[in-house]
């Protein structure tokens, strides 16, 4: 009893540590790489959707990294090299399995979009999905479902290491013959799986669901659109070194897909776009560091600058105040000064009472006489005005952009 206690109060303080960011990240990491498995012993029962198909595919779920492998043999989430050299392989083996049989299959969303940039996967990525047409579905779904492929890397160096062995698994949702969204359990209509890890290519069919209505439009059950000739005719290219089918219009499909941001931006999730290696590059420890560093100078550049302008702006406001203090009482002085001409200081300001016009006469109105003191600088521009508005803009450009990237982007 007493033992029990002691350890649910370590598991709460341990939780509560990490919470409050106590225990680093390493720790939060493991935790991580554990709950999948933990989660697996207890099988969900299967949703059924609206046309009684069960959910076919399975990720253990979780965390967004474990979404991304196949439940049936995943073991823990990999490396970024690992995760890397598998999807490399896995890509390979995939576009080499589908000519070998005479299948046409191309790129499509963020693997098209890594095509786009270099021909490669982009680093960050986890998802990578291909298309095919809808008979080329149905003929996949009679003829190579379960089908077991072989692979050997061809590119390991038997000398350094011994090639890995690799195996992928072609397996076919039996719900593909429903074109339709149904209720989403069942929009992946096909995977290629590692079964050393569970990483796996998403694979989806193109049908012309409403031939009367929208002939010529192509949707897969996410209800991506695409115009025949749009898709048509392929491409012929090269993706992660070996020859790939890419959709004729890809320009205008990204754009649509991804806005020109995707196009454009040379930094995205801790990699940075290098030109002259044609490469997304991870980000070093150092480099995020000094980032980081960068950032914070910046900031309190920013800060700094900020109460240098209401410093500024304050010294001005008491200077135009004393300023015209001192032109009120001049007006005074001038008015009560007789003759014209006469010197007066301008620094002392006239006491006692105003001479006393007894003869009844009134004295014409004078214009007060200016009294010239040495030249001041012309005050600096207000910009406090201004910034609000531009700080204003430059946020709300930086939400679209940010908005742009997490929607799009994946
Ligand atoms: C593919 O094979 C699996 C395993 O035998 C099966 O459950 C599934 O229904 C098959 N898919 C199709 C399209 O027949």
């Amino acid at each position: 009893m007493k033992l029990q206690h002691i350890l649910l109060s370590l598991a709460f303080l341990s939780d509560l540590l990490v919470e409050a960011n106590i225990i680093p990240r390493y720790f939060a990491e493991i935790k991580a790489r554990l709950e999948p498995r933990r989660r697996k012993k207890k099988p969900v029962a299967a949703p059924v959707d609206e046309d009684g198909w069960p959910k076919y595919f399975h990720e253990p779920g979780g965390s967004e990294l474990a979404n991304h492998y196949d439940s049936r043999y995943e073991h823990g989430i990999l490396t970024y090299e690992d995760k890397q050299d598998t999807q490399v392989h896995m890509m390979r083996a995939y576009l080499d399995f589908f000519k070998k049989n005479g299948i046409e299959t191309w790129l499509a969303h963020g693997t098209l979009l890594g095509w786009w940039w270099n021909g490669k996967m982009l680093p960050w990525d986890w998802d990578i999905d291909t298309q095919v047409s809808g008979p080329t579905l149905m003929y996949l779904g009679t003829h190579f479902n379960g089908s077991i492929y072989d692979y050997t890397s061809a590119d390991s160096d038997p000398d350094l290491t011994p090639p890995i062995e690799r195996q992928y698994l072609f397996d076919v949702n039996p719900a593909i013959i429903e074109r339709d969204r149904g209720n989403g359990n069942n929009v992946i209509d096909a995977r290629w799986i590692d079964m050393r890890n569970g990483l796996y290519i998403d694979v989806t069919g193109l049908s012309e669901t409403e031939p009367s209505i929208a002939p010529g439009v192509w949707s897969c059950k996410n209800l991506h659109h695409y115009k025949t000739t749009d898709l048509y005719p392929m491409r012929e290219s090269m993706y992660e070194g070996v020859v790939a089918k890419i959709p004729y219009a890809y320009d205008r499909i990204l754009a649509e897909e991804y806005m020109e941001k995707a196009l454009v931006i040379t930094e995205y999730e801790g990699h940075k776009w290098h030109p002259e290696l044609k490469e997304w590059v991870k980000k070093t420890p150092a480099e995020i560091k000094q980032e980081r560093l960068d950032r914070q100078q910046a900031r309190r550049k920013k800060q700094q600058e900020k109460e240098e302008r209401k410093k500024a702006k304050e010294e001005k406001e008491k200077a135009e105040q004393e300023a015209k203090e001192r032109e009120e009482n001049e007006a005074k002085e001038a008015k009560e000064e007789t003759p014209e001409g006469e010197k007066k200081d301008d620094t002392e300001p006239m006491i006692g009472p105003e001479p006393e016009d007894d003869h009844g006469i009134k004295e014409p109105e004078k214009e007060p006489i200016k009294v010239k003191r040495d030249a001041e600088p012309e005050p600096e521009p207000d910009l406090e005005d201004e910034l609000p508005v531009l700080e204003k803009e430059s946020s709300g450009l930086k939400h679209l952009r940010r908005r742009a990237l997490d929607n799009d982007l994946r």
